[in-house]
């Protein structure tokens, strides 16, 4: 959905419909004039294609050892790289903002960060794993958005804030929240079709889901560490396959018939999802953002209960079976347990252990929030184009 570049594409349409239409001041005329021009000259000159720049990406992903091999493949690479330098200058600027700039810019990094997963396929596709072109692209693409995301939160209050006090406050408020207009719709209103576009978009994480947690587990021993594997384990199915919770998420897809290939779906997922999963790979990644992925984490075992409620509920309205919303009742049953766990001896001895930094617990937890409520809208939003395709 190219929305801002698409409808600026006839210059002289959009300012004589503005004069047309309503009584405009002079000056926001010349203003919203100014705009309409560099979004047109922007819209003719440069409109990038990103569906062709993601394919060559995707056939440089496949070179046979791509850093020494770059320079055989440098139309490719032109592609590749002049279109992520016109998406992030549209992605991350308020003037132009484009979820299709979003969108290109997150399926890139995504591609990139899931070689870090291992996927039981062809050996030869992890040959690039370690390249420092990948690296160099996934530095760009997230040093921008990173600083856009923070941008949107007062981060800079939170290290004011008595952490334990704020940190209790916040799941309590969070494990049993009002429902929102979103949780309404899927509770009482998605149809059959929506419920099975919410399940194509969250079966990209659902169905590896916790392999971000298993990432942050090596190192040195101690109570926090142990508390952060049981939670692993638990969501492992404590080695039986049978009980992984991903094997419950797989059971729902197949009760519907639908894919369990994981990634069958990748072309469903808007960006606003995908921003959170690159976001898990990326703190899960940095010790030095620990605390933020722990708050992250606390965050979503805390939220878990109330958010796949109205889920549940939907699959009961729809008449699905118990097999068809297994993954919703379990997490609703052993997320409250995930989450005091996460609060009582994860969080709170981490806020005793770097009593300096642990605002940032509290950065990671509100960052999760805002970007887990932004995802849940844009779910919603497919959800209901789907209600009304059917
Ligand atoms: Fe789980
Ligand atoms: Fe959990």
């Amino acid at each position: 959905m190219q929305r801002n570049l698409a409808a600026s594409a006839t210059p002289s349409l959009s300012l004589s419909a503005l004069m047309e239409r309503e009584v405009v001041e002079p000056r926001d005329l010349i203003e919203r004039g100014d705009r309409a021009q560099k979004q047109d000259q922007f819209a003719l000159f440069t409109l990038p294609n990103y569906a062709e720049a993601e394919q060559a990406f995707v056939k440089l992903l496949e070179v046979n050892n791509l850093d020494e091999n770059l320079d055989q493949h440098t139309r490719l690479q032109t592609v590749f790289e002049s279109t992520v330098a016109a998406a992030l200058a549209v992605a991350y600027s308020d003037e132009y903002q484009s979820d299709a700039a979003h969108l290109f810019l997150h399926r890139i990094l995504y591609r990139i960060n899931r070689l870090k997963f291992f996927w039981y396929d062809d050996l030869n596709r992890y040959t690039n794993e370690r390249s420092l072109y990948l690296q160099t692209i996934r530095n760009q693409i997230e040093a921008a958005w990173q600083a856009w995301e923070l941008s949107q939160l007062d981060a800079a209050s939170l290290k004011r804030l008595n952490v334990v006090e704020i940190l209790r406050d916040w799941s309590a408020a969070d494990l049993d929240p009002e429902l929102s207009d979103t949780g309404r719709y899927f509770q009482d209103e998605m149809t059959l079709a929506g419920y099975r576009k919410m399940l194509e978009i969250a079966s990209l994480d659902g169905l590896v889901e916790a392999s971000q947690l298993s990432r942050t587990l090596g190192g040195v021993a101690n109570e926090i560490q142990s508390v952060m594997t049981r939670l692993l384990v638990e969501e492992y199915g404590v080695g039986k396959l049978a009980r992984k919770h991903s094997t419950h998420f797989a059971t729902m897809l197949s009760e519907l018939g639908m894919s369990t290939e994981p990634e069958a779906y990748f072309d469903a997922v808007p960006w606003e999802v995908l921003a959170t999963i690159n976001h898990s790979f990326l703190l899960s990644e940095r010790k030095r953002d620990y605390l933020r992925y722990v708050g992250g984490l606390l965050h979503t075992e805390i939220s878990v209960p109330a958010a796949f409620s109205p889920y549940s509920a939907a699959a009961e309205r729809l008449g699905l079976s118990a097999e068809a919303m297994s993954y919703w009742t379990l997490h609703i049953k052993v997320d409250k347990l995930h989450g005091r766990w996460m609060l009582d001896e994860v969080a709170l001895p981490l806020v005793e252990r770097y009593p300096h930094d642990a605002w940032e617990l509290l950065l990671g937890y509100k960052q999760q929030r805002f970007m887990g409520d932004r995802a849940g809208e844009a779910v919603a939003r497919a959800a209901k184009v789907a209600d009304r395709e059917e």
